[in-house]
Order: C-alpha cells, then structure tokens, then sequence
C-alpha cells in the first residue's frame, strides 16, 4: 500500500555498529527462511570488510530501526551480504535509500563492481537492483529451497561502479 503524500514519512540512516546488532534479527526473521541470529550478525560486522547502514524514522524514535543493509568490500569488488526492510515500512524507498547510501560508499572507496544474489521468485527485490542499474550476470538453479515455491535458483546480479 502506498503511503499518501501528505503523510510521508522521512527516514534518516547511519552506518551500522555493533550496538545495532540486537535489533536485527527481529527485522530479517520477517522474510528469510532461516533467520540470521544475533552473533552472526555480530561477527559479521567484526569483520573489517563489512559495512551497513540502518534506516529509521526521522522524528519517532520509539518506532527503532525499520531497515537495514550489510555489504562487504574486498579487492575492490563488493557484495550485498543482505537487505531487509520491515514489511509494516515497505514501498517508501527505504530499500532504495538503503542500497544508494551502499552504492555511494563504494564509489568514495572507489570500488569496481558490486554483486549480489537474489532468489528468483523474489520479484520486489529483483525490481529494486535491476532499477539501481544492477544486469544478470549468472544463474544458480536450486540454490534457495522455501516451504512456499520449494528449491528456487538464484540469480546473480552485478553492477559496475566504474
Ligand atoms: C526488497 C526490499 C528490501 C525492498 O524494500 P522497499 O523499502 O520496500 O523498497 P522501495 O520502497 O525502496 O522500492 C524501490 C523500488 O523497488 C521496486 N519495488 C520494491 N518493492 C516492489 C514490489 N513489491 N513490487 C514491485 N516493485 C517493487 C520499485 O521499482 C520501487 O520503486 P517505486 O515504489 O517508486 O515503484 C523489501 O521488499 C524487503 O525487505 N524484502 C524482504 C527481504 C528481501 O527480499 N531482501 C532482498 C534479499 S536479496
């Protein structure tokens, strides 16, 4: 459902940190079969390499982070590791804002291409990257398996950052 103009939310993001960790998990147990927990998540964003940004509210802070985005950089080339916005605060660019403030980040550091993999039934998510520019690069059949479509491939998207 799209949000009237005249009751348009504004949302501001930041780079993730570790005191960001716990309201994760809650957030990605939305949408992904198996969940990532609380330490995963911590250790990945131990790892130098990975970045993110969260997305709130501007003005209601009691309303806690409604999106997220992790990515790593490495050699130059960069991959979203994952992306997820609440569903109640989906269709309002906040998947939008989320991987423009990834794809702005790679550009300061002067990366060369960003990656992704996304499962083929994921038709909103396939909408976003291909409106960020991302093209089809790659194919990998029965690579996700859910209890609604059972084994589903991936595709694997690139986007060129030079
Ligand atoms: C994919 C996801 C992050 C998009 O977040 P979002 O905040 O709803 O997306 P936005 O509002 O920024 O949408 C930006 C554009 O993407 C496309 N899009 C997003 N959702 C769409 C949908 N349900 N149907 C068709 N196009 C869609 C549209 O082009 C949209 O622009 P528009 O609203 O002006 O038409 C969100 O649906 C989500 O969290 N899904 C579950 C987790 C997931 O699948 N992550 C990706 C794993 S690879």
């Amino acid at each position: 459902m799209r949000i009237p103009f005249w009751t348009k939310r504004d949302y501001a993001l930041q780079p993730l940190t570790s005191e960001d960790v716990p309201a994760l998990p809650a957030i990605h147990e939305e949408d992904f079969v198996r969940p990532w927990t609380e330490s995963e998540f911590g250790a990945l964003l131990d790892q130098q390499t990975v970045f993110g940004f969260a997305a709130r509210e501007v003005g209601n802070p009691r309303a806690g982070m409604v999106g997220f985005v992790l990515a790593r950089l490495a050699a130059g080339e960069a991959e979203i590791l994952t992306v997820a916005v609440s569903r109640s605060r989906r269709r309002q660019g906040i998947g939008w804002q989320l991987m423009d403030a990834v794809l702005r980040e790679l550009h300061a550091q002067r990366a060369e291409a960003l990656f992704l993999e996304v499962d083929e039934t994921n038709q909103p998510a396939i909408a976003l990257y291909r409106r960020l520019g991302f093209g089809q690069v790659g194919h990998r059949p029965n690579y996700y398996r859910s209890p609604e479509h059972g084994p589903t491939g991936a595709l694997v998207m690139r986007r060129d950052l030079r």
